[in-house]
């Protein structure tokens, strides 16, 4: 892929009105999604899971691409088409996860590294001939008054752009993501000051590494009050810290900004990006990779079952309305109602 080619899909998969499924779930991550239905988690189930969110009519109306995890890229639907052929062909770019996760960090207590450059360079071409277009990193940094340290810091950034380099060398953009985790008690004020150390030492990282920003999406952590903090900040206090800090922190050759969810409820999620859009025009596209905020009501309603087949795909084909209204500012709480409705 020319370095035009890259620039292209970076802006198809935050396309007006769009943004990303996270479907990516490893097998550990999806087992505890399944623990939460009492559904045992086995690798048909776990097609079949992924077969309903796939095959949702009309998904692609709000959906760009989908995140899948090395067992999904390699699976099919029931009756044989490969998932990747079944994206492609409803025009939903396929993607793929390729670090193998956030791993204790050496000398660094409470803090992580993420794994997986090694063979990368070979693994990358082999996702992208089954189809993948895009790929996605995710470092994690825990916030407590002492933490995140600069070791930490600063490791992460620089295997987050090494993986991004790899990326755009195979012809698949990288989502670069660094999430700070927001649990804890600390202040909105202090996941500022902790975003901010962080993303700028990712593009320091990026630009000493040669990595063409205008070809990558960037894919953070909201900044929120911590999730056990007793005041906690609501729609318009997170939009505006998390925009001041995206503003300062973020080159505007980015073309997309697609936020994760983390561990806000499916409605704060939508909520809050609408909150940010409707400040906008911004330098980039804010938009949505979300895993847990589009799929939780849609897993629930599913239960595991065949028969709910077609209920968990409502559910996800809402969702994925929902945050594609969010995504011009124009989405309202009242709207929710249309799923009761459906
Ligand atoms: P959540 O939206 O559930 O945080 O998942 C997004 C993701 O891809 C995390 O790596």
């Amino acid at each position: 892929m020319s370095s035009n080619e890259l620039h292209q899909t970076a802006k198809q998969l935050v396309a007006e009105g769009k943004g990303i499924l996270a479907a990516d779930e490893s097998t550990g991550t999806i087992k505890k999604r399944f623990d939460s239905i009492d559904l045992e988690s086995t690798e048909d189930r776990r097609r079949a899971y992924r077969e309903m969110l796939f095959t949702t009519a009309g998904a692609e109306e709000y959906i760009s691409g989908v995140i899948l995890f090395d067992e999904t890229i390699r699976q099919s639907t029931s009756d044989g088409t490969p998932f990747p052929k079944l994206l492609a062909d409803k025009g939903i770019i396929p993607g793929i996860k390729v670090d193998s996760g956030a791993k204790p960090l050496a000398l660094a207590k409470g803090e992580t590294i993420t794994e997986g450059l090694d063979g990368l360079r070979d693994r990358l071409r082999e996702y992208h001939e089954l189809g993948a277009r895009f790929a996605k990193w995710r470092a994690t940094y825990s916030i407590t008054d002492q933490l995140p340290s600069e070791y930490c810091i600063w490791t992460n950034a620089h295997a987050l752009a090494r993986y991004a380099a790899l990326c755009q060398e195979a012809g698949l953009v990288p989502i670069v993501e660094p999430e700070v985790l927001q649990d804890g008690t600390h202040t909105i004020e202090r996941s500022h000051h902790v975003t901010a150390l962080v993303l700028d030492a990712v593009y320091r990282e990026l630009f000493d590494q040669r990595v063409d920003v205008y070809g990558t999406l960037l894919k953070p952590n909201m900044v929120l009050s911590g999730y056990d903090a007793s005041d906690r900040a609501g729609h318009d206090e997170i939009a505006e810290w998390t925009l001041r800090c995206l503003y300062k922190h973020v080159p505007s050759a980015v073309p997309g900004i697609v936020f994760l969810s983390g561990g806000q409820s499916d409605e704060d999620a939508t909520a809050n990006l609408n909150a940010m859009n409707a400040r906008g025009p911004h330098p980039w596209q804010l938009s949505f990779s979300y895993g847990r905020a589009l799929q939780a009501p849609a897993i629930k309603a599913w239960g595991g079952k065949d028969e709910n087949v077609e209920a968990g795909q409502r559910a996800y084909y809402h969702r994925a309305k929902m945050n594609a209204a969010a995504r011009t500012g124009s989405y309202a709480p009242e709207m929710e109602r249309e799923a009761v409705a459906a």
